[in-house]
C-alpha cells in the first residue's frame, strides 16, 4: 500500500506516468467515468479548504466513486480529544482512500503509519502540500510543454508557504531551473531550502522587489501572505500588501511568461490581471482535478 506525503515520494518517471494519465483523463473523461465505482474517498479536513477538498471530491465523483468526510475538526471527534491515529483506523473501516489536511506538520504521516488505506497529505501546517505541487507541475508541463529549462520567480510568503516549499523540492529534480525568491526579509525562504540549493549547486537569487526580476521570468508563482500562520496581527497587517501584481508589472514580463497561484488570492494579484492570457491560475485549478483523479487511480492501483 502506498501513501502520498511528499512530492518526492514519486520518482520523476512515476510523475511523468501520473501526468500522462492526467492528460489522458483531460482528453477522454468518459473513459474514466466508472473507474472507481464501489470505492469511497474520505476527506478528513481539520483545517479550512475550498480547492483541495472540493477538487478531491469532484475527482472521486468524476471517477464514479463516492465521498464521505468532514470539513471542520470541530464537527469531528477530534473535538472530543480523539487522536489522528485512532481516527484513521476508524476511517479505514469506512473508506478505500483518505485525503487529510491538518494544521500540525506530520499529522498525515502519523495517520499513514496507522492506516489500513492509502493516505494522501492534503496539506500539513507550513510543511508540505504535495497535491498542490502535482497540480503546479502538471500545469507547467501541460502549458509550457516541459519541466525544466526555465527561470521561475516565487513571490510572497516564502517562509510559511507550504506550497512554495513543496514546489521547490520537486523542481530541483529537473534540469536547468533557475530560481528568483521574491519576498520581504521577514518572509524569506527558510535556510534549509537555500542550504539544499547551494549543496546541489542550483542557481537562485533573493530579491525584494518584483521589478528586479520580472523581465527574466518564464514562470511567476504568486502566493498569499497567510494570516493564519502569523503569531501577531501587527506583522500580518504590515506585510499583507507588500506585493500586488498589476497590469504595469505584467507589461515588464515576457510575452509567454505564465502566472500561477495556488489560490486563494487576497490582494496580491489585481483582478485586472485575470484577463491577461498569461494568468493561468484558474486553469491550474482545473488541472488540480485531473491530477487528483490520476492520483486516486494510481494509489488504488486501478487500471483503465
Ligand atoms: N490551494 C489550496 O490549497 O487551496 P485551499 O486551501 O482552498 O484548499
Amino acid at each position: 500500500m502506498r501513501h502520498l506525503m511528499n512530492p518526492l515520494d514519486f520518482t520523476t518517471g512515476e510523475l511523468d506516468s501520473l501526468f500522462d494519465l492526467a492528460n489522458d483523463i483531460e482528453k477522454n473523461p468518459s473513459k474514466y467515468a466508472h473507474a472507481c465505482e464501489g470505492k469511497k474517498l474520505a476527506t478528513c479536513f481539520y483545517e479550512p479548504s475550498t480547492r483541495t477538498r472540493l477538487s478531491f471530491e469532484s475527482a472521486m465523483l468524476s471517477l464514479g466513486g463516492q465521498v464521505i468526510g468532514f470539513s471542520d475538526a470541530g464537527s469531528s471527534s477530534a473535538s472530543k480529544g480523539e487522536s489522528v491515529a485512532d481516527t484513521i483506523r476508524v476511517i479505514s473501516c469506512f473508506a478505500d482512500i483518505c485525503a487529510m489536511r491538518h494544521p500540525k506538520e506530520g499529522a498525515p504521516m502519523v495517520a499513514a503509519e496507522r492506516s489500513g488505506i492509502p493516505v494522501i497529505n492534503a496539506g500539513d501546517g507550513g510543511h508540505q502540500h504535495p497535491t498542490q505541487t502535482l497540480t503546479d507541475l502538471l500545469t507547467i508541463r501541460s502549458l509550457k510543454g516541459r519541466l525544466g529549462n526555465f527561470t521561475i520567480g516565487l513571490c510572497g510568503d516564502l517562509k510559511f508557504g507550504r506550497t512554495v516549499h513543496s514546489l521547490i523540492n520537486a523542481l530541483v529534480r529537473y534540469p536547468n531551473i533557475h530560481f528568483y525568491f521574491i519576498s520581504p526579509p521577514e518572509l524569506r525562504v527558510p535556510d534549509y531550502i537555500t542550504d539544499m540549493l547551494k549543496e546541489k549547486k542550483i542557481v537562485y537569487k533573493e530579491v525584494i522587489r518584483l521589478e528586479e526580476c520580472m523581465p527574466m521570468l518564464d514562470l511567476l508563482y504568486m502566493t498569499r501572505v497567510q494570516r493564519e500562520r502569523f503569531f501577531n496581527e501587527e506583522d500580518y497587517v504590515r506585510l499583507k500588501d507588500f506585493y500586488i501584481l498589476n497590469t504595469p508589472k505584467m507589461a515588464m514580463a515576457k510575452k509567454d511568461m505564465l502566472v500561477l497561484h495556488p489560490l486563494p488570492r487576497v490582494n496580491e494579484i489585481s483582478v485586472e490581471v485575470d484577463d491577461d492570457p498569461r494568468a493561468v491560475y484558474f486553469k491550474q485549478v482545473q488541472y488540480g482535478v485531473y491530477v487528483r483523479m490520476a492520483l486516486i487511480l494510481t494509489l488504488l492501483e486501478i487500471q483503465v
